[in-house]
């Protein structure tokens, strides 16, 4: 296969002004920082790295050696970058740097923390924001003013996953020259789909409308939806994302009955709303049930939300499921059979 262009000729093709080489130059350093981290995902225990941690995050969350690595490394890479506001999983506050910049960043340094000593797939999450007047409010705007928004799967590829607003590449770490080179361009994810994600451990917790759909995916070809589903989980949101423009896909991880659990376990600001990015760019819609993630705007740093996203047309039905109160989520209902509205 003929190789495609490296990211850095992707990005001075996009950069035509200031402000597009600002937010080239900062994509061009996450990709600087995977390659960082890429040393160490691939060393492991011999790179010296545990997945053990003792300190928590803002969220809550246990802070895993390489949480906090991959933080300190991104942050550096971004030094060279003129950057208003920068926001991390990892901080409990949002970092001012350069005010006058017409980009602030949020991003999740390292996602599938808890995949970090099992040898599975982790990654990292970037958001781009255009910075509003006060750089302080940056991380309060709805999604719909990302510039740019991408991710990092350290797998058996390091692959980055990139939207600058005009669909979405991906590009694949060649490790010989050290250079990510596209192996594909305007991703589109498939409509329908017969792979659903979620971690079904916690399905007693679930509200009605997504017990009622995960069942009628279980009810395979007999069910309403006439199809065989098969599942997945990986418990790393960028390995799941990556599936999803590989092959399509549903994956949820919605609100549910646990404590903490009630806007579900995803952080809009650097990982909803970058992973909505991508995947409207893609053809594909991510939801809370009730609302366009892109349209939600954070009121502070951590704040959770459901997140169901993937294949439009299941989005659209889990939608649909959400907003008909009418409708009784009993289990087997005979109304459950003929339940036609959400036939298409
Ligand atoms: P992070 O490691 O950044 O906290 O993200 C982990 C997230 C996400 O990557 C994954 O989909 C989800 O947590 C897994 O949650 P469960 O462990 O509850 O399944
Ligand atoms: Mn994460
Ligand atoms: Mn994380």
């Amino acid at each position: 296969m003929d190789q495609g262009q490296t990211l850095r000729q992707h990005l001075d093709g996009f950069a035509t002004d200031p402000d597009r080489r600002l937010i080239a130059d900062a994509v061009a350093a996450f990709a600087d920082a995977a390659i960082e981290i890429t040393e160490l995902t691939c060393g492991g225990a011999l790179a010296g790295i545990t997945g053990e941690g003792q300190t928590l995050n803002g969220d809550g969350d246990i802070q895993k050696d390489l949480d906090l690595q991959a933080d300190r490394i991104i942050r550096r890479a971004l030094a060279g970058v003129s950057v208003a506001a920068l926001a991390s999983e990892e901080a409990n506050e949002i970092e001012i740097r350069d005010p006058a910049s017409a980009i602030s960043i949020a991003f999740d340094p390292l996602d599938g923390s808890s995949n970090i000593n099992t040898n599975m797939s982790v990654g990292t999450i970037f958001s781009i924001v255009r910075t509003p007047l006060h750089a302080r409010a940056a991380f309060t705007q709805p999604g719909t003013t990302q510039l740019a928004a991408g991710f990092v799967v350290y797998g058996p590829q390091t692959s980055l996953v990139l939207t600058l607003g005009d669909g979405v590449d991906i590009f694949t770490l060649d490790r010989k020259t050290r250079a990510f080179r596209q192996i594909r361009s305007q991703v589109k994810i498939p409509p329908n789909t017969a792979e659903f994600a979620i971690n079904a451990s916690n399905r007693r917790h679930w509200d009605p409308p997504i017990l009622a759909y995960i069942d009628d995916c279980i009810a395979g070809a007999d069910g309403v939806l006439q199809t065989n589903f098969n599942m997945r989980w990986i418990g790393s949101l960028v390995a799941e994302a990556y599936r999803i423009l590989t092959r399509g896909g549903i994956f949820l991880y919605p609100a549910d009955a646990r404590d903490g659990y009630r806007e579900g376990r995803l952080r809009l600001l650097y990982e909803a709303h970058p992973m909505a990015f991508i995947m409207e760019q893609a053809g594909g819609g991510a939801t809370t049930g009730n609302l366009r993630i892109l349209d939600l705007a954070a009121n502070t740093l951590h704040q959770r939300v459901p997140l169901i996203m993937g294949s439009i047309e299941s989005v659209q039905r889990l939608e649909r499921m959400h907003m008909s109160p009418d409708i009784k989520f009993e289990r087997n209902a005979p109304l459950f059979a003929t339940r036609g509205l959400f036939r298409n």
